[in-house]
């Protein structure tokens, strides 16, 4: 269920997602009163600008250093530039001057101290075709309503979309917005049946895109987007074949207040495009960014076979952008055929989560059969205490990529054409859908491990090393693993991918066989248990040699294992370090079978996976309905 949430909600991201800085805003004197010289509104222009940087420098704080700064070198400090020029300014309370305020980052068009770095004002956004005969505009917009006060809550209203016997494209959307700052995102979605009546009378609290019959996302809109435009080649066709009914779904930006009037202008021709249009969605779902990392880095891609099965033509590429949240360093997008790069669709850039970048292509880029889309996310946790994990909250993070795409088979599921193509720990359910073995990824034979013919060697060896002797890692146990099994078997390592062995075992209707089970039951506990061992052990290790930069061999390292039993050493020497370390291990042992058993319930409860394609593919029926539902989660 969890999953399902997280594939559909990952949907409702928009392709010109800008999330603007009205969280920031609050922390600038005047943040929400300084001229841009390119757009009136936010301070924030739409380029990287050297105030922006400075106030990240600064941990997105307003300090004294900051306002005596002159960050454009236009003559004037920022503080002098946003009505604080004595840098007393306090977050809340009234600045000095409210007016003459100008831009800290930007220099002024016409100033002869300093030069911004472009030239021209970055384009506003046009959309001729919005313009041409043929093209009407409706405007769909969710009735007055008091904002859910529970923060992952979203507000779903539907509506019809056709108001025509015959058949449109939709082409392009802005925004409504009465309130500003109220909306964070907002996604229609294209539904396969009428949603309940409820929902057309007024938006109900919702999960996002947790309708199992609304799951394409035909607009997308973010902060700071000032609408959509799609390419001249293709539209999302409303009426005749296409949806009758469409989703809206809205992220409020707060939790509490009240939404006047919010929604979307949507742009529909009577002139079809040549093609319907499609949107993809890829990335990984289960991100673990751990703690005080200058660099973490994971890879998502949408494995050859299942394009080649999944895709019965070439797809044409029109729009593509990367999303990810603010951790995120870096992030690039490409296309590989036959294991060769054929382009970049987003070139490795430095990534911020407030300008992100949507790439048209005109032509669109040629997507064949048996190609591979490759997403490479960034992030640093440098400044972090805690992991970071998947999700839309301020402190999680995503990996995803959106594309639009033609032609856009409309009579079949988005999941029956692949559109969503998504991996779970580096396991790519898509693959196991088209029914071809052996299915290997990340070096690991995932085949081998359902059947348990991958596993058996591994508890073989694991009695050989004296892994079921007693409760726990045992010395030699601990050994054999940090020594061979994780670096040589890459279904067993933890960097590799031990996570989607695991998430295979302990999902809902597990695929693994009768067989691979009864294996998985025996070590899974020992091999959670050593895991966590060894790397306490290297954390431990790695804490003493940054305090101190010894000369000694490693004591930790010397210690023979503790027996957990007595609770001593085998050693004369019981210093306090060693305890530690012994208490350490010892509580660790325990945590790793508590945490077993309770990540086993919690999961049982929370993941499901795909059923089976063919059922997929036969959405007629009731059962099919909950086929489609049970697809992501
Ligand atoms: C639709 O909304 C836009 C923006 O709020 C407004 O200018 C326009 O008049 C509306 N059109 C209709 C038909 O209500
Ligand atoms: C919307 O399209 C459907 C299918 O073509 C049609 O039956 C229906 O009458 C249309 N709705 C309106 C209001 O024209
Ligand atoms: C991700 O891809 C990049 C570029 O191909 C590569 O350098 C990097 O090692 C990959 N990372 C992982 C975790 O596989
Ligand atoms: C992280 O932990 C360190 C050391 O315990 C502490 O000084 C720092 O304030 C913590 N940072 C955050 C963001 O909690
Ligand atoms: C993967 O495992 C399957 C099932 O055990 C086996 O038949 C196949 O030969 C293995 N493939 C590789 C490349 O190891
Ligand atoms: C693969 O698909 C089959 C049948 O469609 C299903 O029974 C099995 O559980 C799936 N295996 C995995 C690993 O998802």
């Amino acid at each position: 269920m969890k999953t399902v949430l997280k594939v559909l909600v990952a949907a409702l991201v928009p392709l010109q997602f800008a999330m603007a800085h009205i969280e920031f805003e609050s922390r600038i004197p005047n943040g929400d009163r300084v001229p841009n010289p390119c757009r009136d509104g936010a301070v924030w222009s739409d380029d990287k600008n050297p105030f922006g940087f400075d106030f990240k420098a600064a941990g997105q704080q307003w300090t004294a250093d900051l306002c005596r700064k002159d960050s454009d070198g236009d003559g004037l400090t920022n503080g002098q530039e946003l009505g604080d020029p004595d840098c007393v300014w306090t977050v809340g309370a009234a600045p000095a001057r409210m007016t003459g305020l100008s831009h800290p980052g930007i220099c002024p068009l016409d100033s002869a101290t300093c030069k911004n770095s472009w030239t021209k004002c970055p384009k506003a956004f046009s959309c001729p075709a919005m313009e041409e005969p043929g093209v009407t505009v409706r405007n769909f917009t969710v009735k007055p309503t008091a904002v859910p006060t529970y923060e992952k809550m979203h507000l779903c209203q539907a509506f019809e979309l056709n108001n025509t016997a015959s058949p449109v494209h939709m082409i392009g959307s802005r925004p409504i917005m009465v309130n500003k700052n109220v909306i964070r995102h907002m996604v229609m979605y294209g539904c396969s049946q009428k949603p309940d009546q409820a929902l057309f009378d007024s938006p109900q609290q919702c999960y996002m895109g947790s309708y199992p019959n609304c799951i394409e996302l035909i607009n997308l809109w973010g902060e700071g987007n000032e609408g959509e435009c799609f390419s001249r080649f293709s539209g999302f066709r409303v009426g005749g074949e296409g949806f009758q009914y469409g989703m809206l779904s809205l992220k409020p930006a707060k939790t509490n207040g009240f939404i006047n009037e919010a929604g979307l202008s949507i742009y529909f021709t009577s002139n079809l495009r040549p093609h319907d249009q499609g949107t993809l969605t890829y990335g990984e779902l289960e991100l673990i960014l751990p703690p005080r990392r200058t660099v973490v880095n994971y890879n998502h891609t949408c494995p050859s076979v299942c394009t080649r099965s999944f895709h019965s033509e070439t797809r044409y590429i029109t729009a593509a952008s990367i999303y990810m949240q603010s951790y995120a360093t870096k992030g690039r997008l490409s296309l590989w055929r036959n294991g060769a790069l054929v382009q970049d669709l987003v070139p490795l850039h430095a990534y911020e989560y407030n300008v992100p970048r949507v790439l048209l292509f005109d032509p669109p880029v040629e997507y064949r059969r048996g190609d591979e889309i490759k997403t490479e996310c960034y992030y640093s946790t440098k400044g972090n205490n805690h992991s970071v994990l998947f999700g839309y909250g301020s402190n999680d993070e995503t990996c995803l990529s959106f594309m639009h795409y033609y032609p856009n088979n409309i009579h079949l599921s988005p999941l029956a054409k692949l559109e969503f193509c998504n991996s779970i720990h580096g396991y790519n359910p898509c693959w196991n859908d088209t029914g071809i073995t052996p299915h290997i990824e990340n070096g690991c034979n995932i085949t081998g491990l359902i059947t348990g013919d991958g596993l058996k060697p591994v508890y073989m060896a694991m009695w050989r090393h004296q892994c079921f002797v007693s409760m726990g890692c045992s010395a030699a146990c601990q050994e054999y693993m940090s020594n061979t099994l994780f670096p040589s078997n890459a279904c067993f390592d933890p960097k590799r991918s031990l996570k989607a062995l695991e998430y295979l075992y302990i999902r809902y209707h597990s695929p693994l066989s009768h067989q691979a089970k009864g294996y998985m039951n025996s070590m899974y506990p020992i091999l959670k248990s050593c895991q966590n061992q060894i790397e306490t052990l290297a954390l431990l290790d790695q804490a003493r040699l940054a305090s101190k930069p010894a000369v000694n061999p490693p004591a930790v390292k010397s210690i023979p294992p503790a027996d957990c039993n007595t609770g001593k050493p085998h050693e004369e020497v019981l210093t306090s370090k060693n305890l530690l370390v012994i208490i350490v291990v010892c509580s660790c042992l325990v945590f790793a079978l508590l945490a077993a058993v309770l990540l086993l319930v919690v999961r049982i409860r929370k993941l499901r996976l795909r059923d089976s394609p063919t059922k997929l593919r036969n959405e007629q029926d009731e059962a099919g309905k909950e086929k489609v539902y049970n697809a992501y989660g």
